[in-house]
C-alpha cells in the first residue's frame, strides 16, 4: 500500500524542499498533510495538481499515517516526534534533537541504511547537512583504507540556517551592492546594518563561529561533525578537529578534508573508488553554485596528504537543502518502502 506520509516544518525552506522531491522523485504517496506552527495553520500550500492546508503541529491528530519527516528545529522534535511515532508512524527528523540517541539511527541512504533494521523508537535521524556531504565520498575510502583522523574545514550556505539566514544574507548583500568595492580598503565603509543571527555581517565576509561554542572551544556545529562522523562510520575512536565556516553563499555547503588512514591508499586508487560511489560525482573545481538543485556530492582536488604517512586531501561541495537535508531524509523513506 502506499503509504500516508506527514511534513512537520512544511512552510520553512526544507520542508518545501521535501514537497518539491516528493513530487520530483514520484514518490508513491497515499496521502498527504502538512504541518507548520500555529502562524500558518490554515495556509494553503500547492503540491501537484491541487492544494495541501497546512494543520498546526502542536494540536494535530497524526492517526493513520505511515512516515512524519520533521524539519521544524530541535524543540519541535523533542517534543512531537515521541507523539508521532506513538501513533504509529516512522518519524524521519532531520533536526538533532535525536542523533546521538543509541537507540535512534542516524542515516545516510547510500552509507549506512542497514542501520534501518533497528528503529526502536520509532524516530530516525537525518545528519547534520555538512557531516551529509562528507560522509558519502569517505565511506568508500574507509572501506578502502581504513579512516583514522579528519580535519576539516567548512564553507556552509546560509540556507543552512533555514529561511532566516538567507534573508539575512540578501539583505546585507542588498545594503552593500552599490559601493562594496569601498570595502576593498576599509571593512567599515559600507553599513550593512546590524549583524543578524550571527555575530558579525556575513555579506562580503566569512564567520568562522557558528553559534555556541562547547567543549574545548569547539563549536557545536564542530562537534557534529566529530559526533555523526563516528557513528555513521561505525568508528567510535575517529579522531576529528573542524572548523566550521559561515560563508556568504545562499546553498551549498562545501568542506576541504585532510583524511587519514592505516593504509596506504593513493590518489588513483581513490578517485577510481569515488568515481564509482554511490551518490558521489568527481570532478575537477567542486563549487557550491554548480551543486545547488543537484542530488550528487560533488569532490575534487583530491591529492597526497604529505604531512602524514597515509593521507588525502580532497574537496567537497554538495547541496545542503537537497542531500544535506530533504532529499537524504525522503531517500530514508525509500529504503524503508523497499524493505517492506
Ligand atoms: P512556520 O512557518 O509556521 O513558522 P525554516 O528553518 O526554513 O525557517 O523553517 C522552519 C519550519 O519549522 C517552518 O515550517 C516553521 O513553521 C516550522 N516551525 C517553527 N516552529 C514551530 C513549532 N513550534 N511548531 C511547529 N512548527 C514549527
Amino acid at each position: 500500500a502506499r503509504p500516508n506520509v506527514g511534513i512537520v516544518g512544511a512552510t520553512g525552506l526544507v520542508g518545501g524542499m521535501m514537497l518539491s522531491l516528493l513530487a520530483e522523485r514520484d514518490f508513491p504517496l497515499g496521502s498527504l498533510r502538512l504541518f507548520a506552527s500555529a502562524r500558518s495553520a490554515g495556509n494553503r500550500v500547492p503540491f501537484r495538481e491541487g492544494e495541501v492546508v497546512v494543520e498546526d503541529a502542536a494540536t494535530a491528530d497524526y492517526a493513520g499515517l505511515d512516515v512524519v519527516f520533521f524539519s521544524a528545529g530541535g524543540s519541535t522534535s523533542r517534543a512531537l516526534a515521541p507523539k508521532v511515532a506513538a501513533a504509529g508512524a516512522i518519524v524521519i527528523d532531520n533536526s538533532s534533537a535525536w542523533r546521538a540517541d543509541p537507540e535512534v539511527p542516524l542515516v545516510v541512504a547510500e552509507v549506512n541504511p542497514e542501520a534501518l533494521r533497528n528503529i526502536p523508537k520509532g524516530i530516525v535521524a537525518n545528519p547534520n547537512c555538512t557531516t551529509m556531504a562528507a560522509m558519502p565520498v569517505l565511506k568508500p575510502l574507509h572501506a578502502a583504507a581504513g579512516l583514522k583522523r579528519l580535519v576539516a574545514s567548512t564553507y556552509q550556505a546560509v540556507s543552512g540556517g533555514g529561511m532566516e539566514g538567507v534573508e539575512v544574507l540578501r539583505k546585507q548583500i542588498a545594503a552593500g551592492a552599490a559601493d562594496c568595492a569601498a570595502l576593498a580598503m576599509n571593512g567599515d565603509a559600507v553599513d550593512l546594518g546590524q549583524p543578524e543571527k550571527w555575530a558579525v555581517p556575513i555579506g562580503f565576509n566569512v564567520v568562522p563561529l557558528n553559534y555556541v561554542l562547547e567543549e574545548d572551544g569547539y563549536t557545536e556545529e564542530e562537534l557534529k561533525l566529530r559526533d555523526e562522523s563516528r557513528k555513521i562510520l561505525d568508528l567510535p575512536a575517529l579522531t576529528v578537529s573542524a572548523t566550521c565556516v559561515r560563508v556568504p553563499v545562499f546553498t551549498g555547503h562545501a568542506l576541504s578534508i585532510n583524511a587519514e588512514f592505516d593504509r596506504a591508499i593513493s590518489v588513483e586508487a581513490a578517485l577510481a573508488l569515488l568515481g564509482v560511489a554511490p551518490g558521489v560525482v568527481v570532478t575537477e573545481v567542486p563549487n557550491p553554485l554548480d551543486a545547488t538543485g543537484k542530488d550528487p556530492v560533488f569532490v575534487g582536488r583530491v591529492r597526497r596528504d604529505p604531512t602524514v604517512e597515509h593521507g588525502l586531501v580532497l574537496f567537497v561541495a554538495g547541496d545542503n537543502l537537497r542531500k544535506g537535508a530533504a532529499l537524504n531524509a525522503v531517500q530514508i523513506a525509500e529504503v524503508l518502502l523497499a524493505q517492506k
